[in-house]
């Protein structure tokens, strides 16, 4: 069965103070159930201390980027065996911030999920179209040709591991979010597009939704079919507003 999937993506905000605080409040309210996956993203330089503190709480702990080299002169980047050595379990990759800011192409990104899926640690592979593209009526054939890209590379196996994130880019940071029917439109997609090359494979796929979802809208973005989660960006940086996503998530699943 299919797990529901409640990431907060922190991007580059926080101290490490304010961190340990924000954790204190997400571990001591973090719900326990079977099938539900809480994970915090925070910034590569708190990510140990994230670990650390997670320990003992159903709280799991991811990277926004990796490198695909495995080791050498790369200034500024850190490596799979890095993250391995940390104890984080998964690796956001693709975001579109990293698309349009760092000039990451699919052909990297493709890259990336092999590098991490060889390294036994779960992509979240984010795609999603921008306005214009929404707006001349392309957003499907976007996200389709961005998984293609990715599927050309690892397979339809590599999504037996794989978490993909649809974060239209129209809506990140916003307050614009994506109606739910036209969300799971794009859900709905994926998933048939996966299931051409494996129906069971695509039927266990967690497809997160990311784009604006905050306490308010989630329960209804969550009660489609084909929406097994969130990535959650500004939402995430407050306990009460995380926490009430995760309570949604979980009674998504009932
Ligand atoms: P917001 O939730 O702030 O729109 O960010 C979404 C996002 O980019 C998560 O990766």
């Amino acid at each position: 069965m299919r797990k529901t999937i409640v990431a907060g993506n922190w991007k580059m905000n926080g101290t490490s103070e304010s961190i340990k605080a924000l954790l204190e409040n997400i571990t001591g309210g973090a719900i326990n159930i079977d099938g539900l996956v809480t994970l915090v993203c925070p910034p590569a330089v708190y990510l140990s201390q994230v670990v650390a503190q997670t320990a003992d709480a159903p709280v799991s702990v991811g990277a926004q980027n990796v490198s695909a080299q495995p080791k050498g002169a790369y200034t500024g980047e850190w490596s799979l065996e890095m993250l391995q050595d940390l104890g984080c379990e998964y690796v956001i990759l693709g975001h579109s911030e990293r698309r349009s800011i760092f000039g990451e192409s699919d052909a990297i990104v493709a890259e990336k999920v092999a590098a991490v899926l060889e390294a036994e640690l779960v992509p979240v592979l984010c795609v999603g179209e921008t306005l214009e593209q929404r707006e001349a009526g392309n957003a499907l054939a976007v996200v389709s040709s961005q998984i293609d890209v990715v599927l050309q590379q690892v397979g339809i196996e590599g999504f037996a591991s794989t978490v993909i994130a649809y974060e239209p880019v129209w809506a990140i940071g916003t307050g614009l979010t994506a109606t739910p029917e036209d969300a799971q439109a794009v859900h709905a997609a994926i998933r048939s597009q996966l299931a051409k090359h494996d129906a069971n494979i695509a039927e266990n796929l967690s497809i997160l939704y990311g784009g604006s979802m905050n306490a308010a809208n989630a329960a209804e973005l969550l009660a489609q079919q084909d929406i097994d989660g969130g990535l959650i960006g500004g939402a995430s940086l407050k306990a009460d507003e995380f926490l009430t996503i995760c309570a949604a998530a979980a009674e998504s699943r009932k």
